[in-house]
C-alpha cells in the first residue's frame, strides 16, 4: 500500500481506508448523489443475485444498451457499455491514441483524461480556460486525433453552450468526445449532436444522477462505426451481471432520478448562496458539485483542518486550483455541518 498511496491520494484526493474515524463522515468530495438509487434498482440487484450469478454476463450487455435506446430515443447500434464512463475514456484512449498522438482538451479539467494519454504515450495538448471557464477560443486552431470537452466541466462545474461544441465538431476530422457525467444536473445535452455527426462521442455515467457510482456504469453514445473500434479493445465482460440488471432498472425509472437531481439543484443554489455569504467566490454550477474560491488563499489547510472535522471535501494541489475548494452538494444537513465547520475555523 505505501507505493501505491500517493497514486490514490492524487487520483482521488483522500485514501479510502484512511477517512477519520468516530463521528459521522460528511463526503462532499467525490461528487456522489446523497440520496440512495430508486427502489427498483435494488429489487433488480436482489433479483439478480438470487438468480444468475454463476452465469457470465452478456459481453455487449444488450438489455441496458436497449433500455439506453429507448430511454434516449437512439437505436441500440448508437450505444456502448462501460464499467462505468472511466472504462469507456480507457476504450476510446485504446483505440484512438498511440505514440505522439495529440490530444486536446482544455484545463483544468477532469485529471484522468491526462492519465490516459500518459499511459498511450500520447500527447495532452491543453488549452488553458478563462477564469470564467468559457471554453476557450484558441481550441477551434488546435488540432488532434481526438477533442475532450467535459460539460459540464470538473471542477468548475460550468457549462458550455451546444452551438460551442457543434461548432467544433462540424467539418472536423478529430473525434469530438463530450464528457456529460453531470449533465442531468444541467440544462442541456449534446446526445443530438450524436445523430449530425459521425465523430461525436457523447459519454454519460450512471454514477452521479442515478446513484449508482459503486455499480459503474458508463454510457457511451456514438456513430455505430465509432464504437465498434471501441469495442475491439473493451474488456470481454466488462459489466457485471448485477451492474445490468441495475442500469436498466435505473433507466427504467427515470422519475427517481429526476426528483433527486430537482433536490439536490435546489441545494446547490443554497450551497452557492451561502458559500458567497462565508466570503467564497463561487462559479455558477450546472453540476452536482460547486467549485468555491478564495482567490489568493490556498485552501489545502481548510481541506485539512475539515477533515480533522469529519467533513471531505476536494482541494487541488495546482497553481490554477489552489486557493479553490470542490465541494459536492450533499443533503441540506450534509450541507449545514459543512457550512458551520467552515464558520468554526473562521
Ligand atoms: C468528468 C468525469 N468524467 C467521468 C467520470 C467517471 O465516472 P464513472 O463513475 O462513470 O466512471 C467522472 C467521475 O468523477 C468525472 O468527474
Amino acid at each position: 500500500m505505501s507505493r501505491v498511496r500517493p497514486v490514490v491520494e492524487r487520483m482521488h484526493g483522500y485514501v479510502p481506508g484512511e477517512q477519520p474515524r468516530g463521528g459521522t463522515v460528511v463526503k462532499l468530495n467525490t461528487n456522489e448523489n446523497p440520496y440512495p438509487p430508486a427502489p427498483g434498482v435494488i429489487a433488480a440487484v436482489a433479483a439478480c443475485a438470487a438468480a444468475d450469478l454463476r452465469l457470465y454476463p452478456d459481453p455487449m450487455a444488450t438489455a441496458l444498451r436497449e433500455a439506453a435506446a429507448r430511454r434516449y430515443g437512439v437505436a441500440s447500434e448508437h450505444v456502448l457499455v462501460g464499467n462505468g464512463s472511466d472504462d469507456l475514456l480507457t476504450m476510446l484512449m485504446r483505440t484512438f491514441v498511440g505514440p505522439d498522438d495529440v490530444v486536446v482538451y482544455p484545463e483544468p479539467t477532469y485529471s484522468l483524461y491526462d492519465t490516459l494519454v500518459t499511459i498511450q504515450e500520447g500527447r495532452s495538448l491543453t488549452i488553458p480556460f478563462p477564469a470564467d471557464f468559457a471554453l476557450p477560443a484558441a481550441l477551434a486552431d488546435a488540432d488532434g486525433r481526438v477533442l475532450i470537452i467535459c460539460n459540464p466541466n470538473s471542477p468548475s462545474g460550468t457549462f458550455t453552450p451546444l452551438d460551442v461544441i457543434e461548432d467544433l465538431a462540424r467539418g472536423r476530422e478529430w473525434i469530438v468526445v463530450v464528457d456529460e457525467a453531470y449533465v442531468d444536473f444541467a440544462p442541456a445535452t449534446a446526445l443530438p449532436l450524436v445523430a449530425r455527426y459521425d465523430n461525436v462521442l457523447v459519454l454519460r455515467s450512471l454514477s452521479k444522477s442515478f446513484s449508482l457510482a459503486g455499480m459503474r456504469i458508463g454510457l457511451a453514445f456514438g456513430h455505430p462505426e465509432l464504437l465498434a473500434e471501441l469495442a475491439k479493445v473493451k474488456d470481454s465482460y466488462n459489466v457485471s451481471r448485477v451492474a445490468i440488471a441495475a442500469g436498466v432498472a435505473a433507466l427504467e425509472d427515470y422519475t427517481w432520478m429526476e426528483q433527486n437531481v430537482a433536490r439536490i439543484v435546489a441545494s446547490r443554489a443554497r450551497l452557492s448562496k451561502e458559500l458567497r455569504a462565508v466570503g467564497y467566490d463561487v462559479l455558477p454550477s450546472a453540476a452536482n458539485f460547486v467549485l468555491a474560491r478564495r482567490p489568493g488563499e490556498d485552501q489545502g489547510a481548510v481541506q485539512a483542518a475539515l477533515r480533522e472535522r469529519g467533513v471531505l471535501v476536494r482541494h487541488f494541489a495546482t497553481p490554477r486550483l489552489a486557493d479553490a475548494l470542490r465541494i459536492s452538494v450533499g443533503t441540506d444537513e450534509e450541507i449545514d455541518r459543512l457550512l458551520a465547520e467552515l464558520r468554526a475555523l473562521g
